[in-house]
């Protein structure tokens, strides 16, 4: 079975991304919590998000179904600058709505493989399952070089296909991250993109326009076996798009 449906839409700009994201995010809460009681969700970390995160939010939703996890984090304390968890707490989190035993966080103060393995237990845990976790909705942005969660090129949590979690060395970070592995984003039932900025445009042409038999950048092999994949992209991001 292969991706069921994979759509591109274009926004204006990184506000209306994250408005029309907003939306999309709680219409697919609605759906998992009217079909199964629960809504689990995988975060993107960086900087994209944030808007969207700020708007949840805001946006009055209940979300005591909701179940809230991280696609990756970087090998750092909860309150450091750089930490994922960080940034959603400081936009959402923190404001109350989730309930705190609902909101997995990866433990980067561990050693990575530590990280790896205390969340994989933690997935198994809330899953109920030690089949890999099926998330309803993964978010996920892009680097320019074709990056995402923290699946880089080149690295070797990408080849990684029994764990549902791993810990990778970032040479070009000179850092750990602890990142879910593919086989566990291509699980997802739904995966959403959100891309912004014209130095994303070059790796998201050619993760959209690859070309047949050319090595696949991170980002073009998040393809879920029974699920869907929308991109939200920007203006900007859209430029290597028009003539493709
Ligand atoms: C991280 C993210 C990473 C991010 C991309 C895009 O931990 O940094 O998981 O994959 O989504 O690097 O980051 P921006 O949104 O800041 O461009």
């Amino acid at each position: 079975m292969t991706t069921r449906k994979t759509s591109l839409i274009q926004l204006p700009d990184a506000r209306a991304l994250a408005s029309r994201a907003s939306e999309r995010v709680l219409a697919a809460a609605d759906s998992a919590r009217a079909e199964c009681g629960a809504f689990h969700i995988a975060l993107a970390g960086g900087s994209t998000p944030r808007a969207l995160y700020e708007l949840l939010a805001q946006s009055g939703a209940d979300f005591a179904q909701w179940h809230i996890y991280f696609g990756d984090e970087r090998a750092v304390p909860p309150d450091h600058a750089d930490s994922n968890f960080r940034m959603a707490s400081e936009a959402w989190l923190a404001r109350g709505g989730v309930p705190a035993a609902q909101v997995h966080r990866i433990r980067g103060e561990l050693d990575a493989p530590a990280a790896a393995a205390s969340y994989e237990e933690e997935l198994a845990q809330s899953f109920g399952t030690r089949e890999v976790p099926r998330f309803d909705l993964v978010l996920l942005g892009m680097g320019a070089d074709g990056h995402t969660a923290s699946l880089f090129p080149g690295t070797t949590a990408l080849s990684e296909a029994r764990r549902t979690v791993a810990a990778t060395w970032v040479e070009k970070l000179a850092a750990n991250r602890i990142t879910l592995t593919l086989r566990t984003l291509n699980a997802a039932r739904h995966v959403l993109f959100l891309v912004a900025g014209a130095d994303k445009a070059p790796a998201l042409r050619e993760v959209l326009f690859a070309r047949e038999g050319a090595p696949q950048l991170p980002a073009a092999r998040v393809r879920p076996w029974d699920g869907e994949v929308t991109w939200m992209v920007d203006r900007a991001a859209a430029a290597g798009l028009r003539d493709a």
